[in-house]
């Protein structure tokens, strides 16, 4: 047989269409060349994973549980890795009267678990807008409508969240939920404030609408004080509310995105589906990395572990901000992290970020254009840089190279 001469069609579906590839895909072949330093990825430091920890963890397993490992196990996950994160969310003030707790692979598949009983194709959603990738073309890819509500430092912008919802009333749509990450938001680096928060309840009450609540930056505040800004939407809900949210929990920023595991708190009414749903996409999660997850925690190496990598984080972050005064000329804005991974910055009108990435590419430096994380795909003047896994002596000329290209491209205008 001639392979060359094959002229099969696939009989492809009609939700192949909604699939796109992201610029941060694209990127990613440059982020792992040699010699390039890459402010792109949105990912822990490869360098401060707790290795050894799980090392210790998995020699000191007792045969038995070593063997229930490399099982399949419960869809919903292994029980005492459920009970004990049920805990860690009650010490976060969520009682867990209204909802299930349900370990998923990764918490991306927690965002795709709430949209497919939720939304389908027409349907409209809200989101704030810059948001995160994945969750945009996972909406993409069910043929939801986006609508984005603008950021300012404080959270979602109310007006806009009014008048979208107004609009969306008037043109007759479903309207199905709204989706936000009020903690060290990806990519825009922001925390909501107690006030934001408050305005996102009245709203649910208001409109009778769903939250998703995405939190997987939780734990990763630089500085004690900050800690009590971080309290979930869902804690600070009154119990008539706490039904109309899903909340979303992550492993990936504080243990590893390689065990693939997160988790959701579904309400009582939603958990059935929700379970049959992940039956047929996965049986269950990686039994492996829960039975690990759970001895990280119950073992007291999580607390130890985040207090190791949270300074590692905000060391980061202060060495970049600081070249970011020296390098970046004035025209230029941001918004200073309190915690996780991003800066998110803003160039004049006009100014298109692809111009300048253009000249980072050649010297070897890349980031991820702010188009890529706007559910329209139109504000072209802003890019994310992620401070998270850049070695430390890598972050100034990095920063001194897009400074450069930066003065060039406005020079040019
Ligand atoms: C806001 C947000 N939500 C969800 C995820 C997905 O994380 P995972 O599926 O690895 O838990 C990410 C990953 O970058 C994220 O930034």
């Amino acid at each position: 047989m001639n392979i060359s001469k094959h002229t099969f069609r696939y009989p492809f579906s009609e939700r192949v269409q909604n699939l796109t590839s992201s610029d941060i895909r694209e990127l990613m072949k440059y982020a792992i060349q040699p010699g390039f330093i890459s402010l792109a990825g949105g990912m822990p430091n490869n360098h401060l994973f707790p290795v050894d920890e799980v090392e210790k963890i998995y020699h000191r397993l007792p045969r038995r549980e070593k063997e229930i490992s490399f099982q399949y196990g419960p869809t919903t996950g292994y029980p005492p890795l459920i009970e004990v994160l049920k805990q860690y969310m009650e010490s976060k003030g969520i009682p867990m009267d209204d909802h299930e707790l349900m370990i998923t692979t990764g918490s991306l598949q927690a965002i795709y678990i709430f949209t497919y009983l939720l939304a389908g194709k027409g349907d409209s959603i809200l989101t704030e807008n810059p948001s995160f990738i994945g969750s945009l073309t996972l909406f993409q890819s069910f043929g939801i409508r986006m609508r984005g509500i603008g950021l300012d430092r404080h959270g979602l912008i109310p007006e806009q969240l009014e008048n979208q919802t107004r609009e969306a009333r008037i043109t007759g749509e479903n309207l199905k939920f709204l989706y936000i990450i009020p903690n060290f938001h990806n990519p825009a680096g922001i925390i909501y404030n107690k006030e934001r928060r408050v305005r996102v309840l009245d709203y649910l009450e208001r409109e009778k609408i769903m939250l998703l609540e995405d939190d997987p930056y939780n734990e990763l505040y630089f500085d004690e004080e900050d800690r009590e800004m971080t309290r979930p939407i869902l804690a600070m809900a009154p119990p008539s509310l706490r039904r109309q949210i899903v909340y979303v929990g992550s492993f990936s920023k504080i243990l590893g995105p390689g065990f693939r595991l997160g988790w959701m708190l579904v309400p009582k009414e939603m958990y059935r589906y929700a379970e049959l749903l992940k039956q047929s996409l996965d049986a269950c999660s990686p039994n492996l990395s829960q039975i690990i997850a759970n001895a990280f925690v119950r073992q007291g190496y999580m607390e130890d572990y985040l207090k190791r990598i949270r300074p590692e984080y905000k060391l980061r972050r202060d060495l970049m901000l600081r070249v970011m005064k020296t390098h970046f000329p004035p025209e230029v804005t941001y918004v200073e992290p309190k915690g996780g991974f991003y800066i998110w910055v803003e160039l004049p009108e006009g100014i298109d970020a692809r111009e300048i990435l253009e000249r980072t590419i050649p010297e070897k430096v890349v980031f991820v254009l702010g188009k890529s994380f706007d559910p329209s795909g139109q504000s072209v003047n802003k890019f994310r840089l992620a401070f998270s896994n850049v070695d430390t002596a890598d972050i100034e000329p990095a920063v001194r190279i897009i400074g450069n290209a930066i003065r060039e491209v406005l020079a040019k205008k």
